[in-house]
């Protein structure tokens, strides 16, 4: 490689997640809830201003719309019915807060790498005390992390671009999980699809089979949904399946593709 591509390439954050996140309360997140979020949609809702409409699988929310990202982590939740949720990832705790509101009868739980985050997520909503810890969800597997049937991540794993991190992230949400793992990520950002099926046939999944399907919020979000048994949602067999009708960034899509390359397995099932 030239040198002048080998110091420009140096340079590029693409090793690096997207923020820092050290200090990225202050600099970014409350910025982006408070100047971007709940401009237009209401980010925390009260007892009553949203209801589960089981027949249909949706979420109704009276007056002001909540974000569709949000709306389909309810209907998630709301249709498949776990009884434990965790969220990786929780940040200002507004979407599994809500989870909490809307099914009480669900037990939830929040980790996040942060101590501002969680600081945050406890002074936006109280009630979440004890529900929450810290979680780096790239370190080693941690059995004191609370299990759950259910856990999910938003806009979390997407910003995760640090050598293999995402893998580890993705086997040890899996591994936290008893049954689903929902995805409500930017699919552009990794290869989602093809590197969990590669984790898969690499043996670094604790699940024994693993089902990879397509759910689809009722306001347009869209996401991943793993599960161990077979559901009757389409089927993503590729990642061009699940970015079908968008029109990703190449820029994006290169940087996925090298997140994809970093990845070692051996030892297939013969
Ligand atoms: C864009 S924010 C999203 C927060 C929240 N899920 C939401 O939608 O409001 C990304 C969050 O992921 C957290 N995060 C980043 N890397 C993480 C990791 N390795 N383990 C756990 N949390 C992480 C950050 O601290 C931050 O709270």
């Amino acid at each position: 490689m030239k040198l002048w591509r080998r110091i420009f390439y140096k340079k590029r954050k693409f090793y690096d997640d997207d923020f820092d996140w050290s200090n990225y309360t202050a600099d970014s997140y409350q910025r982006r809830l408070e100047g971007d979020v709940e401009t237009s949609y209401r980010a925390v809702s009260r007892a009553g201003q949203l209801r589960f409409d089981a027949a249909k699988g949706t979420v109704l929310s009276d007056g002001v719309p909540i974000h569709p990202n949000q709306q389909l982590i309810l209907e998630a939740v709301g249709r498949l019915g776990p009884a434990s949720v965790h969220e990786v990832g929780c940040g200002g705790g507004d979407h599994i807060s809500t989870v909490a509101g809307l099914f009480p009868e669900v037990r939830v739980s929040g980790g996040d790498r942060g101590k501002t985050q969680l600081a945050l997520a406890l002074r936006r909503h109280p009630g979440l005390k004890d529900r929450l810890g810290l979680q780096d969800i790239t370190m080693p597997y941690s059995h004191r992390w609370p299990e759950a049937e259910l856990v999910y991540s938003q806009a979390v794993i997407m910003h995760i671009h640090t050598a293999v991190s995402h893998f580890v992230a993705l086997s040890n949400m899996v591994r936290q999980a008893s049954k689903y793992v929902l995805l409500m990520e930017n699919h552009e950002c990794h290869n989602f699809v093809a590197d969990l099926q590669m984790l898969a046939d690499g043996g670094h999944l604790s699940w024994d089979s693993l089902h990879i399907h397509r759910f689809d919020g009722s306001t347009g979000a869209r996401a991943v949904l793993l599960s161990r048994e077979p559901l009757d949602l389409p089927v993503l067999t590729s990642d061009f399946d699940l970015r079908e009708g968008r029109s990703p960034s190449f820029r994006r899509l290169k940087r996925a593709d090298e997140d994809s390359a970093r990845a070692i397995t051996g030892f297939r099932r013969p």
